[in-house]
């Protein structure tokens, strides 16, 4: 909270903001990558690159802001469908992302996690995880999850596998599934639902992503391309969320 009131005092933040109504948890769609490099004659792959120094940027100004979970999709279940040598580029990206994160968001008392299905990644990206995983979880700052291979159809499907093997072998009868059982075998579990959904890049649909836990959660669109979202778009979106009146349903 000091940094904010600091950064109050320098005018770098809109005085709008309440600070007493900072989102828990933001979720985003880092998309239009490839919009970026296209635009400017590049090929693809240096669009997400690109993109991954934005995740680093806005991990790190999300941890100072107060935010406390900030969930990004990655790569999804559906991103396998790529050309081979974008998805073998996106691999290389995040297995130089993971080996060099300590010093550039671990540093930043931001804590690592990734949710999705990881079993199929290469033995080296794994072997990062888990160290990454470990060496930052003492962090107490900002928890970033990343979403890699991640669906949020098969999420389910995956949770409904686990609560039906538990009524099989009889842990459970069909009457103790709950919302919160359910919520409690997916990936997030123990992460309260996004408050925001940010979704950059034009386009407003969820492609799949946390279609649980994004019941109730505000959604944000912008033109703005992930390679130049700044954490002015950020606050911009913060200051939206603040104007909105939360219902959840009742009046
Ligand atoms: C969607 O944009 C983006 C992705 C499928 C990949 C997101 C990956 C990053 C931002 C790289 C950083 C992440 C890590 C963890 C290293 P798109 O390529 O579909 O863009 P387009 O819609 O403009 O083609």
């Amino acid at each position: 909270m000091n940094f904010i009131k600091n950064m109050f005092k320098k005018n770098t933040i809109s005085t709008k903001v309440d600070t007493k109504n900072i989102p828990v948890h933001i979720a985003i769609i880092m998309d239009g990558n490839g919009r970026w490099a296209k635009k400017r004659g590049l090929p693809r792959s240096i669009g997400h690159n690109e993109g991954a120094k934005t995740l680093k940027t806005i991990s790190t100004f999300c941890g100072e802001f107060g935010i406390k979970y900030l969930t990004v999709y990655a790569f999804s279940t559906e991103n396998w469908k790529r050309p081979k040598s974008e998805v073998d580029a996106l691999m290389d990206l995040l297995l130089d992302f993971l080996k060099n994160a300590e010093t550039h968001i671990g540093g930043k008392d931001v804590r690592i996690q990734t949710i999705g299905d990881v079993s199929v990644l290469s033995e080296e990206i794994k072997k990062e995880i888990v160290r990454v995983t470990n060496i930052t979880k003492e962090n107490k700052g900002l928890i970033l999850n990343i979403a890699l291979n991640y669906g949020g159809r098969s999420e389910i499907l995956h949770a409904v596998k686990e609560i039906a093997g538990n009524i099989e072998k009889k842990k459970i009868t069909v009457n103790d599934i709950d919302e919160e059982m359910i919520s409690n075998n997916l990936y997030t579990k123990g992460i309260p639902d996004p408050d925001i959904l940010i979704r950059p890049g034009k386009e407003s649909r969820l492609s799949n992503f946390l279609l649980w836990q994004t019941a109730y959660t505000e959604i944000w669109y912008t033109d703005v391309l992930w390679p130049d979202f700044r954490k002015e778009h950020i606050i911009e979106a913060v200051l939206d969320y603040q104007n909105r009146n939360r219902r959840y349903g009742g009046l």
